[in-house]
């Protein structure tokens, strides 16, 4: 009983908020490098405040980041010090294509991803890798429009094509995109879309997210064509939505608020646009354009599993109520009254991620794989330079409590489980450094000084003793 043998254990990062390095070796600038850190980044990662190049003016923590492009051996040495089965990475678009739409790949691009793949060989770790996680050339952005052009489909099949060519031997299991569904709660960051004054946003944003879909399809297809070993997942950011009561009105919102999420799920693993979606976009006058074949491509080629992130669940309550606001990944929603939170103010929910490998599993019957969650916390050294975060592992042994008990006695197949983020890196959401999740912390501080010197906190050896019996000593 507990978790099968083969129980993928690890930790998960993407390359924009820990290598840095991002004019190393020929790369060139992504969306995700312009997000400033500060009062303007929302504005900018949500595509009201157009950013395509660097200003005096802002700080751009991506910049430099952990500088994992230098320390990479280091740290994968102490993610298998952890017992590390697998670790979920990502790949900086403009390492392999500068601007995007290049013939020829830069070579020294593809030699750093090997060098990290080899490294990972090296401890039998498994790479799981996901092609863009909030990643887009500038220089695609600046041409097409990023992805409310139809065009971007062919600059990332050719990225994909590189990929799993020439990561053959290394690489087996892939997620097409990070969090599909963030493209309607942070496009610039999401799928490299800014607006201007006058724009249906919500237009552009169904119809990227129509190119994302149609792209993820056509990846799958090539993925299981050059590999048929290759397993190809979805990812979305989850969190099951509660109604604030049981009011209907309430229990009808909350209903809405999971079905806007599992849109993207629903398409990339079933394999066509759900009733609800058709039904409502069109009400709205938003619904994509589709070219002949598309549907056909979308019903061919659905994923192999289903991936995401859990970090809260979500509380809804009809419009027009009095209700008080909690933060959340991303999103905000009802501040829910029977629940503790973080200290960015996100909901600690361990149940809620037992509630929703339930609803997922219900609702697609195929494997499941957590890839992101975590605490976001201060960690503050002590005398001795220590960090004995408690309360981290606090988080973590409770969540990990709640999936062995999806696992154990609601039957939920799950591959695995990856933490965010196992080293301290830049937080998406606010570009801060001082929201750490690591069990490695890095000297590296909110105004940019530290020695980027890496060190174990309590909740490594923690992870460890969990990998070690598991997941039975938690
Ligand atoms: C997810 C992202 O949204 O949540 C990660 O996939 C991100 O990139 C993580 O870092 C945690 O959010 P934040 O805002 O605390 O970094």
């Amino acid at each position: 009983m507990g978790f099968p043998k083969d129980f993928l254990w690890g930790g998960a990062t993407a390359a924009n908020q820990c290598e840095g390095g991002i004019f190393e070796d020929g790369r060139g600038l992504a969306n995700v490098d312009v997000c400033p850190a500060g009062a303007d980044r929302n504005a900018v990662i949500t595509g009201h405040m157009k950013m395509l190049e660097f200003d005096e003016a802002h700080v751009y923590p991506a910049a430099e980041a952990i500088d994992m492009y230098h320390h990479f051996r280091e740290d994968i040495r102490l993610f298998a010090e952890m017992g590390f089965r697998v670790y979920r990475m990502s790949i900086a678009w403009t390492r392999i294509f500068p601007n995007g739409d290049e013939e020829n790949p830069n070579e020294a691009g593809i030699h750093f991803y090997e060098e990290i793949f080899k490294e990972c060989q090296k401890y039998q770790i498994m790479p799981l890798v996901t092609i863009s996680h909030f990643d887009c050339p500038i220089g695609l952005i600046k041409k097409y429009g990023g992805w409310r052009n139809r065009k971007m489909i062919d600059f990332y099949l050719h990225l994909c094509e590189v990929l799993f060519t020439r990561y053959k031997e290394y690489v087996t299991h892939w997620l097409t995109f990070n969090e599909i569904n963030m493209i309607l709660h942070a496009p610039f960051m999401g799928a490299g879309i800014y607006f201007e004054n006058g724009e249906n946003e919500e237009q552009i944003k169904y119809q990227a997210a129509h190119h994302e879909l149609i792209a993820s399809a056509l990846a799958t297809k090539m993925a299981h064509e050059i590999n048929p070993e290759n397993k190809i997942g979805c990812m979305f950011a989850a969190g099951a939505a509660y109604p604030y009561s049981c009011k209907p009105k309430d229990v009808w919102e909350a209903l809405l608020t999971d079905q806007e999420n599992y849109f993207f799920v629903d398409v990339q693993a079933r394999g066509y646009y759900p009733n609800y979606a058709i039904k409502r976009l069109h009400k709205k006058g938003v619904f994509p354009l589709m070219e002949d074949g598309d549907e056909e491509i979308l019903k061919q080629y659905p994923v192999d599993f289903i991936s995401f992130s859990y970090y809260n669940s979500r509380c809804i309550a009809a419009p027009g109520e009095e209700t008080e606001i909690a933060e959340g990944n991303l999103f905000q929603s009802v501040k829910n009254p029977y629940l503790k939170f973080s200290e960015w103010g996100w909901p600690i929910d361990p149940l809620g991620l037992r509630i929703t490998l339930n609803q997922v599993y219900d609702r697609y019957q195929k494997p499941l794989f957590i890839v992101e969650n975590g605490l976001g916390a201060l960690d503050k050294p002590n005398e001795d330079g220590f960090i004995e975060d408690d309360y981290r592992i606090e988080y973590l042994r409770d969540h990990i409590r709640a999936m062995r008990q999806a696992v154990e006695e609601d039957g939920v197949e799950l591959m695995g489980y990856t933490s965010w983020a196992p080293i301290d890196l830049i937080s998406a959401g606010t570009g801060e450094m001082r929201k750490r999740y690591g069990f490695i912390y890095v000297d590296k501080q909110e105004d940019g000084s530290g020695s980027l010197m890496r060190s174990k906190k309590k909740s490594f050896e923690w992870y460890k003793h969990v990998i070690e019996t598991n997941g039975e000593c938690l």
